[in-house]
């Protein structure tokens, strides 16, 4: 297949360690930033929902305890969202720098949206913690998050189409326009939001097995929690098989004929299998009054595996339209300087170890009951 000559020259500096290793990192922190940003888009969507009841039920202390642990869910949003950054630029420099100069002012407004969803996220978690209305700040966020996430979505797909950044740049140079007539954005967009309720019910299954809820209250969250993630995991599954439905032929054929891509996606059993499993404990939760420990962490458990085998596929979609304008990503000159990898690694499994221990010291914490004010 011939380069779509769009494409800028590639970088003469040979990449400084092997592709299948960049992937596998990407792939790894790029799935933990899909899980943390399913739990902000659909854990603040159902606490603003919920904060609309009145004060002191159970719907209500569970309201306030989404919109105080959103704050914390956001750093991860945040800090998880960077490595995957960087290595789709080392990646994907030439398609990723090109749509994000094209969308340049859009893409450098997401610092400013970003900031502004935080300060009102802590506005949400204090007013509740106040007992004052607070739907409208928690609305505010949430608006500002679809709108981070459709501009996500608008750059990752356009990194995808070299045929329209000519006239793209023609049009404007200050990136003042986005793109428009790609019919796979508004489908993996919407994926990702219905995700996020899927996700989110998940989240509360998860909450429902914690010690520091009351009886009533972990009912109140394996109930809801539960009946949201069915519903919106039947929701995300036809809006998954959309997306994929809109892909061009090219990437429908490479991804079935691909042996991991097969495996891990829609047309495989990997995604399928999980979210299907994931529906039935969600089901179990919500329909089946069913409060369990092994519950909680099945939810959490499935969540994480979904995510993983999203992202691949998601991945071989990336990879496979590249591949048809002449984009291979696995062509490149490596020169692998195995000491600076090693340093990497140590420390990257090091940074690990010291975030798994923080986790367990405040899971040991003594922690008042959620419901008392
Ligand atoms: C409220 C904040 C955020 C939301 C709602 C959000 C949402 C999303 C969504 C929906 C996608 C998938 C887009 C698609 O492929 O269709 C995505 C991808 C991505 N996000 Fe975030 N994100 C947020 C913040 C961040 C931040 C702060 C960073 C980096 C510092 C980041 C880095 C990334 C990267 C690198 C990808 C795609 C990587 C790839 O395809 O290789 N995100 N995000």
């Amino acid at each position: 297949m011939q380069l779509n000559p769009n494409f800028p020259a590639v970088d003469p500096i040979p990449l400084p360690a092997p592709i299948w290793l960049l992937k596998l990192l990407h792939i790894v922190t790029l799935s933990l930033h899909f899980v943390a940003v399913e739990m902000l888009l659909g854990g603040l969507l159902l606490a603003v929902v919920l904060s609309i009841c009145s004060r002191s039920t159970n719907c209500w202390v569970v309201a306030r305890s989404l919109a105080k642990r959103l704050t914390v869910v956001m750093t991860y949003v945040i800090n998880l969202g960077v490595p995957p950054l960087l290595f789709a630029q080392v990646l994907y420099g030439r398609a990723l720098y090109t749509s994000t100069v094209l969308i340049g002012l859009y893409w450098i407004s997401i610092i400013v949206i970003l900031t502004f969803t935080y300060w009102m996220l802590y506005k949400f978690s204090a007013r509740l913690e106040a007992g004052k209305s607070a739907w409208w700040v928690g609305l505010i966020a949430w608006l500002c998050c679809g709108f981070i996430a459709r501009l996500l979505s608008t750059n990752m797909t356009l990194m995808l189409r070299p045929e329209v950044w000519r006239d793209m740049y023609s049009a404007s140079g200050a990136g003042v326009y986005l793109p428009n007539g790609d019919p796979t954005l508004t489908p993996r967009w919407l994926l990702m939001l219905a995700g996020g309720l899927f996700i989110g019910g998940l989240w509360m299954v998860y909450l429902s097995g914690r010690t520091t809820f009351s009886a009533g209250e972990k009912s109140f969250l394996a109930g809801v929690g539960g009946k949201v993630a069915a519903v919106f995991g039947l929701i995300y599954l036809a809006a998954g098989l959309w997306a994929a439905s809109v892909q061009p032929d090219v990437v429908k054929t490479g991804l079935q004929s691909h042996p991991l891509y097969k495996f891990a996606g829609f047309a495989g059993y990997g995604w399928l299998a999980l979210v299907a499993v994931a529906i039935l404990a969600a089901a179990l939760a919500g329909f089946g009054k069913i409060v369990a420990g092994w519950l909680s962490w099945a939810a959490v458990l499935l969540a994480v595996l979904l995510e993983i085998m999203f992202t691949v596929y998601r991945d071989g979609v990336r990879d496979l339209t590249l591949l048809s304008k002449g984009y291979d990503v696995w062509d490149r000159v490596v020169v692998t300087n195995w000491s600076v990898v090693g340093l990497f690694l140590a420390l990257f499994v090091a940074g690990l170890g010291v975030v798994a221990w923080l986790v367990s010291v405040v899971a040991r914490a003594q922690k008042p009951m959620e419901g008392a004010a």
